[in-house]
């Protein structure tokens, strides 16, 4: 049962409920317009401590793609918050005038904090360095609609592993179904945490620092930006910050049928002419994104199919 509960990481939700949620929105993607209806009279907040276009607007849009209406703040120097308020009494104050709250949050674990102050569910849609479940789901519907199956993929994540929160929650979420190995691309200083690596047995990963050598063993190669805001200096992300450029050259070493994924934003880890081939998805899955959270808030408010 999903109605009520709160998302602040994938694994909050069962194997089933996600299938639930998938199956859901698949079923949205084949005929929105049915869908149209079924969030009138509710009202989602979006209180957003940090900047973000997809994740807000995509919300956003799948609420009033629902029927429903939103409220919210992109800019906490807008809200209260500027005025000393804590938290925890934003958050009570905002669960008596919303139905949904949807929280993005520099600091991990202010979601969660967030969620012991609301009679509504709380979504985290991104804290800090930490996770980010919604993209997490997108993820999921762009890999089951685009491959057909959330099992036997060789997953090769690149880039920023150690500060990037959409592939923390990725890989937890995809360990959890059968035959994944992953391997993790960065260069030596941004490898993936260490607690992320302890949940994973120790032949269901590899790492390396190149891209190309291992390019034709893919069959999803996600590629993640250099979290610029989460360095403590800005030399240490000028010399890293060109590290990983794909470009066509390098998509002719991988598999026709692999997958391009990226949570986006871009900076310059993807040339831009590699939009045209069709195995970039990155667009496609911003697409997915916004159906799955229709998906997902019409499960958590118990809206009737
Ligand atoms: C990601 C994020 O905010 O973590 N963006 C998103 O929500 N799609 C990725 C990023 O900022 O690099």
């Amino acid at each position: 049962m999903l109605k009520g509960r709160h998302l602040i990481e994938v694994n909050d939700f069962n194997l089933q409920e996600l299938d639930e949620i998938l199956t859901f929105a698949e079923k949205i993607v084949e005929n929105p317009a049915k869908y149209a209806e079924l969030g009138k009279g509710k009202l989602m907040a979006t209180l957003f401590y940090e900047p973000s276009t997809r994740t807000k607007f995509s919300f956003e849009s799948a609420m009033m793609r629902l029927g429903g209406q939103v409220i919210g703040f992109s800019d906490p120097k807008a809200s209260s918050t500027s005025k000393g308020e804590s938290l925890a009494d934003t958050t009570q104050t905002i669960a008596c005038y919303s139905d949904l709250i949807v929280m993005r949050h520099p600091k991990e674990g202010a979601p969660k904090w967030a969620s012991k102050y609301s009679d509504v569910p709380i979504v985290n849609a991104g804290d800090g360095g930490h996770q980010h479940p919604t993209q997490t789901l997108t993820d999921l519907l762009t890999i089951r609609s685009l491959k057909g199956r959330l099992n036997k993929l060789t997953v090769g994540i690149c880039g920023d592993l150690k500060f990037g929160r959409t592939t923390h929650s990725l890989v937890k979420t995809l360990s959890r179904y059968e035959d994944i190995n992953f391997v993790f691309i960065s260069p030596e200083e941004l490898k993936i945490p260490k607690y992320i690596k302890d949940g994973l047995s120790k032949d269901a990963y590899k790492e390396t620092d190149s891209l190309d050598g291992i390019m034709p063993e893919l069959d999803i190669l996600y590629m993640t930006r250099i979290q610029k805001e989460r360095f403590f200096n800005e030399e240490d992300y000028l010399r890293l910050k060109g590290y990983y450029i794909l470009d066509n050259e390098k998509m002719e070493l991988a598999k026709s049928d692999m997958i391009v994924m990226h949570p986006l934003p871009r900076v310059n880890e993807i040339a831009t002419e590699v939009d045209k081939d069709p195995r970039a998805v990155y667009f496609a899955q911003a697409k997915y994104g916004m159906y799955v959270r229709m998906a997902l808030i019409a499960k958590l408010l118990g809206l009737e199919e």
